[in-house]
């Protein structure tokens, strides 16, 4: 990898500051839990398995001064507040807190090491999902992407931009169409930077060109991640991923999801249970510092939607690719 989107170093969380990108490269540091906090909230950090990791090295960093376990709880809470879509922030804070509550005891050094085991985990998992992805990725293929999906959405590689990079790695001759994905601009800002510092050949996208790519048939398989899977299927994933499924249902493209296990939400039967962000309404009226629309106007900004799962070809997981029947098959790789 070219470059590392988190580290943790000298009891400090070192993160590039995703908000800058692509023209200041950055770091934000995390000295506390509340900078952790407000880091996964701005979205300095992003993406559901980078949150995932920080929201761990946040509990540790909670644990620090040496808290009351009241206190202490709160701090986590205050942690899992910070975004409500992505299923992995949950999932990190629930797995820190497990090994809290086995010897009762918190102990920040315990508590880091758990958070660099989540940490390694990620980018052996992304590594693995990568290789599985690979497989359905034909020679001379144009692959569609949403969002940002790769090293600086995860502690390394990425998911769906992880697959095309092991595309690319092994020597497929590929081409990636990159979708800009107002209104953060995660595929303008972040996948562009990414797919540009690797050298994969790729065209970006205004979001409305892709539906005349597809119906064009100059797009052979789109592949997205996602924040959280229902054990039907449903998922949820930057807003925007909807609307690709449709077209690829409509024009019988290819839609694969890519995300590890962890992203999956073995609690919820559907995609009608997953909560979904709404956004400042700045995000819409400005791009970053620039109005771009009278600031008295409504918006409406949901920064995530829901795939229903009849629009998806296949999940690929680190435990292998998931195909219909969705609610059989996802409950088997749970066990
Ligand atoms: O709002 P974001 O930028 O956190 O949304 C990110 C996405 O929707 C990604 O597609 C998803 O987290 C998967 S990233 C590996």
């Amino acid at each position: 990898m070219k470059f590392k989107s988190i580290e943790f170093k000298d009891d400090q969380l070192i993160l590039i500051d995703q908000r800058k990108l692509p023209d200041k490269e950055e770091n934000f540091i995390c000295k506390d839990y509340k900078d952790v906090e407000y880091a996964i909230r701005e979205m300095v950090v992003r993406g559901a398995p980078a949150i995932g990791s920080v929201a761990a090295y946040g509990v540790a960093l909670s644990a620090i001064d040496k808290p009351l376990e009241d206190e202490f709880y709160k701090r986590c809470e205050f942690i899992r507040q910070s975004r409500p879509t992505a299923v992995n922030l949950f999932w990190a804070v629930n797995r820190m807190l497990e090994v809290m509550e086995v010897d009762k005891e918190i102990n920040y050094h315990k508590l880091k090491a758990e958070a660099d085991k989540i940490y390694v985990e990620d980018i052996k998992t992304n590594k693995k999902m990568a290789q599985i992805g690979n497989e359905i990725i034909e020679e001379n293929s144009t692959i569609l992407t949403h969002c940002n999906t790769g090293a600086l959405a995860t502690v390394a590689y990425g998911t769906a931009l992880g697959v095309i990079r092991e595309a690319h790695y092994t020597g497929k001759n590929i081409f990636v169409y990159a979708d800009e994905t107002r209104p953060r601009l995660q595929g303008a800002r972040l996948t562009a930077w990414e797919l540009v510092k690797e050298g994969i050949p790729s065209t970006l996208i205004a979001d409305n060109v892709a539906a005349t790519l597809i119906r064009d048939k100059k797009i052979d398989v789109i592949l997205v991640g996602a924040d959280r899977i229902a054990t039907n299927g449903d998922t949820a994933n930057k807003i925007g991923t909807f609307m690709l499924s449709a077209l690829a249902k409509v024009y019988d493209v290819p839609f694969y999801i890519v995300a590890p296990v962890t992203t999956i939400d073995f609690d919820i039967k559907t995609g009608d249970e997953i909560e979904i962000e709404e956004r400042s309404a700045l995000e819409v009226l400005k791009v970053r510092d620039a109005q771009i629309a009278p600031l008295e106007m409504n918006v409406y900004n949901p920064a995530f939607d829901v795939t229903p799962h009849e629009n998806i070809t296949g999940i690929i997981t680190d435990k292998g690719i998931i195909y219909p029947p969705f609610n059989d098959n996802i409950m088997k790789i749970k066990e």
